[in-house]
């Protein structure tokens, strides 16, 4: 795609990825993905704001083609898919300097083998001024790597935040007009890659509070127009309390474990709790993240392999506790033929979650009445822990 016009002087370039499907070679990408980069002229300077992933970098270099001169390449983050086409900037413009963070400096040295003789670091709050234009450098530590730093565009009201408020969703719309599209989107981003760090961008979002913003431009999917609707976004899932929400991430072998779940599913609507159940070996990591956004409760249900839990919980099990989300209670049920450590096994693996954990139900072999009496139990456990949350909320849409 070509460069498109934001305002007079600053243009969006990057290129969509319409075919990825999967990114970290981890976590689904049902919609595709973008790398943007910005482009900011000023009445003396020119500044390239992020670059493109290496495999679009051809994408990139065609719509600098008319460029003939840049001074400035703005590195707000040194991850590949931001950075990763640097090299090839800097050799089409040799007399281009590299703008980034202190903690950045080395990493880009580390990651891209530039010459630091080339990088010019900013402390927080510094200012650049391109003559008519001015960028002010935010460090945004943690949104998801320790050197990342936002840009205020400060006579335009622009901020450019690379990973931060960003989605993976290939569009051709320079700013996202499907509301609940671009909304779940940007949930599932923010539950794949910002959720860990959710303290660190309680404080970003309250620092963010005294500039002025009318456009959003993230260096993933479409641009915000409507800077509210992605803060607001933003400040709903990283705010406590959680949902009335449990989130069951499931596997049975012969059965036992599923009518566990199946008694569970409805032991805890019967009681007012609402429940998403993922059976972990169909499962879309990146819908199992986005759940547990608001989730109160986890419980893993899980038979009984080589006397641990199966593979599939343990993956989930990690992938949760990797994730931190604002879980407070957990659980585990499931069956073994006739000994285990699957209890054991996955609270270890969980050991970062700060949750009260509620009494587990393991049977050997089929489930029976004392088993479904017991599970029982735990949803009404559940449903009383439950008592003063608040169901899932509703998209919060502003238009
Ligand atoms: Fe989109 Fe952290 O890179």
């Amino acid at each position: 795609m070509n460069a498109r016009e934001i305002v007079s002087g600053v243009s969006a370039l990057g290129a969509r990825d319409f075919d990825r499907r999967l990114f970290d070679e981890l976590i689904p990408l049902p919609d595709g993905t973008s790398y943007n980069a910005y482009l900011v002229r000023g009445n003396d300077k020119v500044a390239l704001i992020d670059t493109v992933d290496p495999h679009k970098t051809g994408v990139l270099m065609a719509q600098l083609e008319s460029l003939s001169h840049l001074d400035f390449l703005i590195i707000q983050h040194v991850e590949q898919d931001h950075s990763g086409s640097a090299p090839m900037v800097l050799a089409r413009y040799p007399n281009a300097t590299i703008i980034t963070t202190p903690k950045a400096k080395p990493m880009i040295v580390d990651h891209l083998h530039i010459d630091p003789q080339r990088i010019r670091t900013v402390e927080n709050g510094q200012i650049l001024s391109l003559g008519g234009r001015t960028l002010e450098f935010i460090h945004a530590p943690w949104v998801h790597w320790p050197e990342t730093m936002l840009t205020y565009l400060k006579e335009d009201r622009i901020l450019f935040t690379c990973d931060f408020l960003g989605s993976h969703l290939a569009t051709t719309e320079l700013y996202g007009r499907e509301k609940a599209r671009v909304y779940e989107a940007a949930k599932r981003y923010y539950a794949e890659i910002m959720m860990p760090f959710r303290a660190m961008i309680k404080g970003h979002l309250e620092k963010l509070a005294r500039y002025e913003i009318d456009i959003i431009a993230p260096s993933h999917g479409p641009l915000y127009d409507d800077a509210g609707f992605i803060l607001d976004a933003y400040k709903h899932w990283v705010s406590d309390p959680p949902a009335n929400l449990v989130v069951l991430p499931y596997v049975s072998m012969h059965g036992s474990t599923q009518a566990m779940v199946d008694h569970l599913i409805s032991a805890l609507a019967d009681r007012g709790v609402c429940i998403e159940p993922f059976n972990m070996t169909v499962t879309d990591l990146g819908r199992l993240a986005s759940t547990l956004v608001d989730a109160a409760t986890v419980i893993f249900a899980t038979p009984t392999l080589l006397v641990g839990p199966h593979p599939s919980i343990v993956s989930s099990a990690y992938l949760v506790n990797a994730l931190r989300p604002k879980l407070r209670h957990a659980a585990v049920i499931g069956s073994y033929g006739w000994a285990g450590k699957s209890v054991e096994t996955i609270v270890g693996l969980t050991s970062k979650l700060k949750v009260k954990w509620l009494d587990s139900v393991m049977v050997k072999g089929l489930p029976d009445g004392a088993t479904f009496k017991a599970l029982d139990r735990l949803a009404e456990a559940v449903a009383t822990e439950h008592q003063n949350l608040e169901d899932k909320p509703a998209r919060r849409l502003h238009s």
